[in-house]
């Protein structure tokens, strides 16, 4: 892609549409029909290293932090191996213990957000295998580990990131893949996940195809005093992003919790004027999510539901197309990044250059 407006009037709006592409790219070259893996050129670990692994911890800060949520849940689902993710800013100034036997991953678009390079040189001082998951080639995150993913979503230019933040999670997916076919992900799962990467292209611009929809709810839900994001495990760090896509693009107030969090204190701010979005993918905590839609209702909660079908609890229900299970967080991500989008633009906000930000951190 180029840094040409294409015809859209802000860059959120082009790179947003520049998805289909994007992911169509972060794939191509990479997948191996053969073995039902994924070939990942400059990763530098080989198989043994691999099997090795007893942890995966990956670090990165905002969006970046999110898309290492979504991972850390794939290499555990995939691979089989325990993982989490932390904000990069927290981890390098709390003295962490550096395993050995753990796998770091620092993720960046930019690859040059200053609390996530000081976390690898850090990690790197005390010995430990850094990977990167970074968009910008040759960037100092990039040059600072020891091998890694690029990410390939192309420039981004505005401040609130969008293509980077699918296309890293396809990334993650395809470290996952690689990890867990490696260990003891069989032929058959590898060869289901590959055919759901490739039908992702196809499906996000189904979901784009249905902006028109998107931007009637976000003037509907335009004045919020504020909004509520929910989602149980692979929902809640869709949940998390899109609220943070919300706040930075529309300075609209949203705050996001595991669903299961919400009668542990959040449920005290449910009323009309404080609309929840309850990400929903139809996978076995449903019935367990629809249980959370009733009780917003029972506080007379409006309620935006993004699933695989219509919700019946919800005021209104954003349908995207289903996937494997695994990969339903990717997709579902896209229709709240035009639901931030649409909310900015309904409020009139600058979208490219949002008040007190930056595109990337490079201080502490
Ligand atoms: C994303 O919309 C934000 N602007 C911000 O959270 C960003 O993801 C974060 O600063 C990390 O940037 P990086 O990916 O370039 O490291």
């Amino acid at each position: 892609e180029s840094y040409d407006m294409g015809g859209h009037d802000t860059y959120m709006h082009k790179e947003i549409h520049e998805q289909v592409d994007a992911v169509d790219r972060v794939l191509r070259g990479r997948i191996d029909d053969r073995f039902a893996t994924v070939r990942l050129g400059g990763l530098n670990l080989d198989a043994r290293e691999a099997r090795g692994v007893r942890r995966v911890k990956i670090l990165g800060c905002g969006s970046a932090y999110h898309t290492g949520l979504i991972g850390a849940q794939l290499i555990e689902e995939l691979a089989r191996i325990p993982a989490d993710a932390e904000p990069a800013s927290e981890f390098r100034y709390r003295n962490a213990v550096v395993d050995p036997d753990t796998l770091y991953i620092a993720v960046s678009q930019s690859g040059e957000t200053y609390d996530t390079l000081a976390a690898v040189q850090e990690l790197k001082r005390k010995g430990a295998r850094v990977l990167g998951v970074v968009n910008v080639v040759g960037s100092a995150i990039a040059r600072e580990t020891d091998g890694g993913v690029y990410v390939h979503a192309g420039p981004e230019v505005c401040v609130v990131s969008t293509k980077c933040f699918t296309n890293t999670a396809v990334a993650f997916a395809l470290l996952a893949l690689h990890l867990g076919r490696i260990r003891d992900l069989s032929v058959a799962d590898g060869k289901r996940i590959i055919a759901g990467l490739r039908r992702l292209p196809e499906q996000i611009a189904e979901v784009l195809r249905g902006e028109e929809e998107i931007k009637k709810l976000a003037a509907e839900y335009a004045n919020a005093k504020s909004m509520m994001f929910i989602g149980r495990v692979r929902g809640y760090p869709v949940a998390r992003e899109a609220s943070l896509k919300l706040k930075e693009v529309s300075y609209v107030h949203a705050e996001a919790y595991p669903a299961s969090e919400l009668k542990h204190g959040p449920l005290a701010l449910i009323e009309p004027e404080v609309p929840t979005v309850a990400v929903l993918p139809d996978d076995d905590l449903l019935e367990k999510n629809r249980a959370t839609l009733e009780e917003i209702k029972a506080r007379s909660g409006r309620i935006l539901a993004v699933a695989h079908q219509e919700q019946e609890k919800a005021d209104h229900t954003i349908v995207v197309p289903r996937n494997e299970p695994e990969l339903d967080p990717i997709l579902m991500g896209v229709p709240l990044q035009l639901l931030a989008y649409h909310t900015a633009l309904a409020l009139g906000r600058d979208i490219d250059k949002p008040r007190n930000l930056a595109k990337s951190v490079t201080v502490e």
